[in-house]
């Protein structure tokens, strides 16, 4: 038995209002979960769709907070291919309403990796969520293929920085889509081949001047107004991802409009395969493809584990790179 501190949201409400730190204890981990000691955790806009009720896979308070986390393995089920003291990041159990937010996490074993040489703890902890949900999107839903051209929208976010990564990875050309000029000189630094500003710029009409056609896959965690826009610009037979409504709501489709231009949506939840080798494998490359320097987690803030109400109230507005919250030493 592990005792400690966890963050759980125990109300609906603000953020300051309906996080709560309590004591915890954590029994040894069940099949399919390692328990870890907490170094650093992701942190992202769904701790705020948490903290006010309008985060669709959980039920109600109470329940923890943080979807992603990175530190030691300290308990592991029998038959765990993880052993005590490796050094993991993952995915949590917040499914189940245990989050990282918290001294002590449950990772489940099949959605995690060993830390890749050299990567930080922030960079470890904020990565799982963010690539594993860009895998989804531009490997398994709408594969990209190499020469394409890829439109990430809220590409300074989290999910999007991710995605803007990957999809350089996998030799796409890539447009990326944010709301400053911080946010546009941050997506620059990691590999964007081209920026818009959608608040200052035309967006359709910057798309159109630079790929003539439009693009090939729109990958989009905002939904919303910008994604509307961006919707113009899709290029006939291609398609757009539909991975999250950080403005507030999904990307409005019209079926009408799928038909006469021939384009297609799909949605993007990023699950574990149904087949734990895939999974596996998912995650190995994930990791290869950080050992070779080709993607990384582009941090932003780091806050202290005493600030994660002030943390979760910032993604109202979030500035660039991923933001992470550091628990321990
Ligand atoms: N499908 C999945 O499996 C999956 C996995 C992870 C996350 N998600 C979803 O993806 C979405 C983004 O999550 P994230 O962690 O990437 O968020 P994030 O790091 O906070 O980034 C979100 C981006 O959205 C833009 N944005 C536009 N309107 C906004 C508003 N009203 N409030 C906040 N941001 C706004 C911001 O960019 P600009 O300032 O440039 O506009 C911001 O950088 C969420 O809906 C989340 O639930 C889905």
């Amino acid at each position: 038995m592990f005792s400690g501190q966890a963050w759980r949201v125990v109300r609906f409400g603000e953020p300051a209002d309906a996080a709560e730190l309590r004591e915890l204890t954590w029994a040894e981990p069940s099949p399919g979960q390692v328990l870890i000691r907490v170094r650093a955790a992701g942190a992202g806009y769904p701790d705020l769709m948490m903290t006010s009720g309008h985060y669709p896979l959980l039920g109600n308070p109470p329940f923890g907070l943080g979807s992603e986390a990175a530190g030691e393995v300290v308990a592991v089920p029998p038959g765990s291919r993880f052993s005590v003291g490796d050094q993991i990041a993952g995915i949590t159990d917040f499914r189940n309403g245990w989050g990282g937010y918290a001294e002590y996490a449950y990772v489940r074993e099949g959605s995690a990796m060993p830390i890749p040489a050299g990567m930080t703890d922030e960079q470890a902890a904020g990565f799982p969520i963010g690539f594993r949900t860009a895998h989804a999107g531009l490997v398994e839903r709408a594969p990209v293929r190499a020469g394409q051209t890829v439109l990430v929208l809220g590409a300074a976010g989290s999910t999007g920085l991710a995605a803007l990564q990957l999809g350089k990875a996998l030799g796409a050309t890539v447009i990326a889509v944010a709301g400053s000029r911080e946010k546009t000189e941050f997506c620059t630094r990691f590999g964007a081949d081209h920026v818009v500003n959608y608040r200052t710029e035309d967006l359709p009409a910057r798309i159109a001047e630079i790929t003539g056609r439009g693009v090939d896959l729109i990958y989009d965690p905002v939904g919303g107004d910008t994604a509307a826009v961006a919707l113009k610009s899709v290029a006939r037979g291609g398609q757009i991802a539909i991975v999250g409504l950080a403005s507030g709501t999904p990307v409005a489709l019209d079926a009408t409009d799928l038909l006469l231009r021939n384009y297609s949506a799909v949605g993007v939840l990023a699950t574990p395969d149904e087949d734990p080798q895939v999974e596996a494998a998912v995650w190995r490359r994930l990791a290869g493809l950080v050992e070779a320097g080709k993607i990384t987690t582009p941090v932003g803030r780091v806050y202290g584990f005493d600030e994660v109400p002030r943390m979760i109230e910032g993604h109202r507005a979030p500035g660039p790179g991923k933001t992470v919250v550091r628990v321990a030493f």
